[in-house]
């Protein structure tokens, strides 16, 4: 694509949405819908994108940072939004440019170059992208004039029998950027809601007898937007059955997709079984014959293969193959767990690598650490990280045996294959191969609790 550029259409405030946020910050499966349009124009190597922004458009352009922007003080409709972005199209003339409105995701770049194709074919002034829907309703209608577009009709100013037309307008065209700048000066709000529609450049176009296309896409998906909740939802769950079909087509197995919810880009080996209630976001790869789930969010993290992930949560970790955790393991950023480690219930493993066959099975927080392999952690371990001014590190070598309601306090280090006495707080270093108690001697007072009953009597209920 030769000369290309692109308008975002983003001034959305969010009202239908009862959003804080601007509308195109709500998300699909995890990603901002303006993300979403990003990547499509990034597949299609289309790099000068003005996005023109309304309230909240510092958030707006924190998600698209290599976006130019225009500000649109007042929303005088779609049509006035592309009037704010004049001075871009004048740095264009001669070129083509694709405006897209931020509430519609799922414009694909497959769609975004057939339709230029065909706009450069026809030497179109404007090529629409359409599609045809079960409903409508509430989407602009395409008048077609035979082959070519005639008009657009909004459904607020549609009659019985337009409203009747089940071909829609996407809300993606390709305009010759010369056409439009000419055409946005002609805009009136003469409608029933006031505003400056950019879908009226079409009938602009038709009227004066230039070429205007309509690119009908072959999956009518594309053309879904998002105005409220709802919207949002209808929108989330296509994609989610999108991801849904495409991994099953790959050969993971989903017993039951009740609450699987998949991100795009996230990879999944074969033979895996997702349960229900399993989350896989960003950039996250799964190994294969693993079994994730039931109850289960991983995010940004690398699986091997063979592992089992039973009702937990991993953050930005690695986990090496044949790794078995949960149920209820949390495995926060910046950790690693080797191949074969076993962590079990109620455990938290943070910023620390956990080496080879190591068990942490349960009660347990190992947060800083660099530990061994084939440690065998005992029931209530702490490595004590924090001093309420600095986090330090603990190290334990392998084939270490820490006993039961232990406490580490860091920075210590733990020689290779030593023993922490159950109950040890331990302060120093433990050379290799020692055993280290660190707690008091037990007092042992016979009779003691005898003299006392006879003292005062039995013990109050
Ligand atoms: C619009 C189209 C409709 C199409 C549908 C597809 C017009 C007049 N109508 O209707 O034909 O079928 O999209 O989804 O274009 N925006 C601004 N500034 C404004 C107004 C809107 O930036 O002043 C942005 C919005 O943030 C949104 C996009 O433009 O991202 C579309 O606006 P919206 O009000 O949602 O238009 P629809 O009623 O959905
Ligand atoms: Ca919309």
């Amino acid at each position: 694509m030769e000369q290309v550029c692109a308008v975002v259409l983003a001034a959305g405030d969010g009202k239908r949405m009862h959003s804080a946020r601007p509308k195109v910050l709500c998300e699909v499966l995890f990603s901002p819908m303006i993300c979403w349009i990003a990547d499509s124009l990034a597949e299609c190597g289309i790099e000068d994108v003005c996005a023109v922004l309304g309230a909240g458009a510092d958030q707006v352009r924190a998600a698209v940072p290599h976006f130019s922007w225009v500000e649109q003080k007042q929303r005088l409709g779609t049509g006035h939004a592309v009037m704010q972005a004049k001075a871009f199209l004048q740095q264009h003339l001669g070129g083509n440019c694709v405006v897209l409105y931020g509430d519609a995701p799922f414009v694909d770049a497959a769609t975004l170059r057939n339709a230029y194709e065909e706009h450069i074919r026809q030497k179109a002034a404007v090529t629409l992208i359409t599609a045809v829907l079960e409903d409508p309703t509430g989407y602009g209608r395409v008048i077609r004039d035979g082959e070519a577009v005639a008009k657009i009709v909004e459904q607020a100013d549609a009659d019985e029998r337009t409203l009747q037309v089940r071909e829609i307008n996407a809300g993606a065209y390709w305009f010759s950027v010369d056409f439009l700048l000419q055409a946005l000066d002609r805009l009136q709000p003469n409608n029933a809601q006031g505003e400056y529609y950019l879908t009226d450049v079409i009938g602009i176009a038709a009227a004066e007898g230039l070429r205007v296309c309509g690119y009908q896409a072959k999956n009518p998906q594309v053309a879904m937007g998002a105005n409220d909740r709802k919207g949002l939802l209808r929108l989330n769950e296509l994609a989610r059955q999108a991801q849904l079909a495409y991994h099953l087509e790959q050969g993971v197995e989903i017993v039951c997709a009740d609450g699987v919810i998949i991100a795009p880009g996230v990879t999944i080996g074969q033979d895996t079984v997702l349960l229900p209630g399993t989350i896989l976001k960003g950039k996250t790869t799964i190994g294969k014959h693993c079994v994730i789930g039931p109850n289960t969010v991983i995010e940004d993290s690398v699986i091997g293969d063979g592992c089992r992930i039973n009702a937990c949560q991993i953050e930005q970790s690695e986990l090496e193959e044949n790794v078995k955790i949960g149920p209820f393991t949390h495995v926060r950023p910046n950790s690693r767990l080797k191949a074969g480690v076993k962590i079990g219930n109620f455990v938290e493993v943070k910023n620390s690598v956990v080496g080879e066959k190591t068990a942490v099975a349960h009660l347990t927080y190992v947060g800083d650490s660099d530990v061994g392999k084939n440690v065998n952690f005992g029931c209530g371990t702490v490595t004590v990280n924090f001093d309420g001014h600095g986090k330090y590190r603990t190290v334990i070598g392998d084939g270490c045996f820490i006993g039961c309601n232990s406490n580490l306090i860091a920075p210590v280090t733990i020689g290779d294959d030593s023993y922490i006495a159950a109950g040890s707080t331990i302060t120093d270093e433990v050379p290799a191969d020692a055993l280290a108690i660190a707690r008091a001697r037990q007092v042992v007072k016979p009779g003691w609790a005898k003299a006392r009953r006879l003292r005062l009597g039995p013990r109050k209920k």
